[in-house]
């Protein structure tokens, strides 16, 4: 019998994101599936082209929505099948809107309405203040009845955690609850989920990993560099 091909063979979860039981239990990561290991390296990878960058990024953002949207809350309802019987199962209850903090987070627009076809998303700019230096709103445009829904706050890089906060402000300001807000992410630093979770410990966020640190800008390690600019240029 033959061994079996080590390119074949499952990869253990690996790196930082296997200490998730360090994480505030607000935090949700990702299974470190070996897919999803094999997208974020792609998308990691300095030589790797916008097209493709674009693609893989976009399919782990399918990912997260996917895994959001297993949290918001359902009520059961039955239906009819085509062949006459009954099939017991469940309806999302509420509505829900998406948040992209701009200009990043527009980048996960487009996944969300993939699952949420008329989906009302809102947009939140926010920018260092030069003279305080720190996160100030600049531009909000949300939903007008966003009080009344769970909110998909979209922003794919997590560093210091500073814009992320802002916006939940933002977000708690125009009455929306904080137990109805689902942050998803796609890298985050220890510090940002430890900054954003302990903060709001009744939102929940959900990101793809969690690495090892940041650099002295702010930049996440290892990290995959600017997303806006490696989405967007
Ligand atoms: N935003 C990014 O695009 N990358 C980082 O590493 C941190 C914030």
């Amino acid at each position: 019998m033959s061994s079996p091909n080590p390119a074949t063979t499952c990869l253990p979860a690996s790196g930082s994101n296997a200490n998730r039981a360090e994480l505030p239990e607000n935090a949700l990561v990702l299974p470190p599936t070996t897919q999803l290991q094999a997208l974020l390296t792609i998308i990691r990878d300095e030589k790797t082209q916008r097209g493709d960058f674009v693609f893989t990024s976009d399919r782990i953002i399918r990912l997260l929505v996917e895994e959001g949207l297993n949290h918001l809350p359902v009520v059961p309802k039955t239906v009819r099948t085509p062949v006459g019987l009954e099939y017991e199962g469940v309806t999302f209850q509420g509505r829900i809107c998406g948040v992209s903090i701009m200009r990043a987070g527009e980048a996960m627009e487009a996944g969300l309405r993939d699952c949420c076809r008329s989906v009302r998303i809102g947009k939140i700019l926010i920018q260092r203040d030069e003279e305080t230096a720190q996160p100030k709103l600049f531009y909000a445009k949300l939903p007008d009845d966003i009080s009344e829904r769970y909110c998909l706050l979209l922003d794919p890089m997590l560093a210091t955690g500073g814009s992320c906060i802002k916006a939940i402000e933002v977000l708690l300001s125009h009455g929306v609850k904080e137990e109805r807000i689902l942050f998803l992410n796609l890298i985050a630093s220890p510090e940002g989920v430890n900054n954003v979770c302990t903060k709001f410990p009744k939102l929940r966020m959900i990101t793809a990993w969690v690495d090892e640190g940041l650099d002295s800008r702010s930049y996440i390690i290892p990290g995959l560099g600017d997303f806006g600019d490696r989405y967007f240029l």
